[in-house]
């Protein structure tokens, strides 16, 4: 940096006449050096880190940096219009959002903007952009399931209200997807769901709403975007703003009081698609702030910076309304590498993972998970009683079918059994199988799941497995709503609703092998 030595005597001159009249000097500063979109500004000595700074042409800046004689700051706005010199005034605020019912449906920027040009939002709040996470007396432990309407994870990596799971796997292996069926499978529930863009593209974007739009999603949804071609501050702000918009909803209840007792609050859903360029754009900001680069190039803090956005997903005690805040951060690997720092750094922070296999994908077992390394470690307590009844041994039978397969390519002679269990294996495989912006209740993915597990499904081919299936929720709905309703219940899978299942499956079964001519 150049060194002008008459703009030095100048504020050395200042500091000297305002020595003994120190009233306004510290609310009012002055630019330093400007550049790539963050400030040096001199003489904002009680400034708070994460302050808002006001500057000349309505442009903001937010202070990262506390050093000894300056701060250094972001600038969100036109950061062009910004030169030496000019002043810039403290606030004494932290960044706000705008949070509220009016929300709902709408496409923001991480602050609150509308994008979408349906005209400004009627706000009927504010909330911090950070906040601290609740503590553990404000909390209780996760006791109700967020259905992702997926098979696969909904029966082997079940997810509860308020946990943290994460979603990894290389570009192109259907992460965006599984959130995005999660947010379609809410909107005959009680979820309010939030979608955060973070450096993606604009036309990614636009057709992520329009595909919400389509399934009738987007009016229980907020979609927060920062958009590859905005500047680093904005996406790295933009996952804390979508956690203050759902916070608002997990602390208020339906008539906009804070929640209580008698007040329940919201049940939110956030997605943070992708903290890989999250924490890029972390490490940008930070570079130009010069602060020292660590592993990776990443800043120190860079653990801090999604641990304390993740810890904000939380289940509140009942006395707080028994609101929750689900977050399923995604992470993008690098050809399958989930040991660099970042997926490590996530993987050790949120509560189990859903890692996504670019493999499978391409083998056409979609979602691609790979059920050996996924896990969720507190969902169990939250799924529902039948599924957890029927899936409880999916994982082993699975792993165990996949070691067989892998043995059974050396060679054809196997015997009955394992010819049977290598049947069995594949049927499972099969049905866990599922397309886009389908994602079925837990009652009906109970019903398919007992008919593989049970030998339902050994004499059918692969091939008319998805027509069976349709066959099945239809005879169910028609004959047997009754007991699809009690599958969904505390009680869980009941002798009786056995016998049922049993009966009702067998039916469709026998018919579905007359009209297609299956043997046996
Ligand atoms: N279950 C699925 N069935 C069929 N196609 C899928 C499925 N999941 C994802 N896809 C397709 O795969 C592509 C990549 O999915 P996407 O979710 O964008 O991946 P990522 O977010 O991991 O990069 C998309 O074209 C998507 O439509
Ligand atoms: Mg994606």
């Amino acid at each position: 940096m150049e060194i002008k030595v008459d703009e030095i005597s100048k504020i050395i001159r200042q500091q000297i006449e305002g020595y003994d009249k120190q009233t306004d000097l510290a609310e009012v500063g002055t630019v330093i050096s400007v550049g790539d979109g963050i400030a040096r500004i001199y003489g904002l000595d009680k400034a708070m880190a994460g302050e808002l700074l006001a500057l000349p042409h309505d442009v903001m800046g937010m202070v990262l940096n506390l050093e000894e004689d300056n701060v250094g700051a972001v600038l969100l706005g036109e950061a062009a219009l910004i030169k030496e010199g000019d002043q810039v005034r403290r606030t004494r605020r932290i960044m706000q959002v705008p949070a509220g019912e009016a929300m709902l449906g709408r496409v923001v920027d991480p602050l609150g903007n509308p994008l979408d040009g349906k005209g400004p939002i009627q706000a009927s709040a504010t909330m911090n952009l950070e906040r601290i996470a609740p503590g553990v007396v404000q909390r209780q432990p996760v006791k109700e399931p967020l259905q992702t309407g997926l098979k696969t994870i909904d029966s082997m990596t079940p997810i509860g209200r308020g946990q943290r799971e994460l979603i990894i796997g290389d570009r192109q292996t259907g992460k965006t997807a599984i959130a995005l069926d999660t947010i379609i499978n809410q909107k005959h529930l009680d979820v309010i769901s939030i979608y955060v863009a973070i450096g993606q593209k604009q036309s990614t974007i636009a057709q992520v709403v329009k595909t919400l739009e389509d399934h009738d999603a987007m009016r229980k949804t907020i979609v927060v975007a920062a958009a590859a071609s905005s500047p680093a501050p904005m996406q790295y702000l933009a996952p804390y703003g979508g956690a203050a918009i759902g916070e608002y909803f997990q602390f208020h209840g339906a008539d906009g009081k804070e929640a209580s007792k008698d007040n329940p609050g919201h049940h939110v859903l956030c997605i943070y698609d992708d903290l890989s360029k999250h924490a890029a754009a972390y490490r940008e900001i930070s570079l130009l702030l010069r602060r020292p680069p660590g592993r990776e190039a990443y800043p120190g803090d860079v653990f801090y910076l999604h641990s304390r956005l993740l810890e904000r997903a939380s289940k509140l005690s009942d006395a707080n309304g028994g609101g929750s805040l689900t977050a399923l951060p995604i992470i993008e690997t690098q050809a399958g590498d989930i040991s660099a720092y970042i997926p490590t750094n996530v993987i050790s922070i949120t509560d189990g993972q859903i890692f996504l296999e670019s493999d499978l994908f391409y083998a056409g077992v979609r979602p691609a998970m790979n059920v050996g390394l996924s896990v969720s470690r507190v969902g169990g307590n939250a799924q529902v009683k039948a599924m957890k009844q029927i899936a409880g041994t999916l994982r082993l039978s699975l792993a165990q079918f996949r070691e067989l397969e892998a043995f059974a390519q050396f060679g054809s002679d196997l015997d009955k059994a394992t010819q049977a269990q290598l049947n069995r294996g594949r049927k499972l495989v099969e049905v866990l199988k599922q397309g886009q912006y389908e994602p079925l209740p837990v009652t009906k993915q109970v019903l398919i799941i007992y008919a593989a597990a049970n030998g339902f499904l050994d004499d059918l081919p692969v091939e008319l497995l998805s027509q069976f299936e349709k066959d099945l929720y239809q005879h169910f709905d028609l004959n047997y709503s009754e007991l699809l309703v009690q599958l969904g219940e505390k009680a869980g899978l009941t002798d009786e609703l056995k016998e049922g299942l049993k009966k009702g499956v067998g039916e469709v079964a026998a018919q579905f092998k007359a009209t297609h001519g299956v043997a046996g």
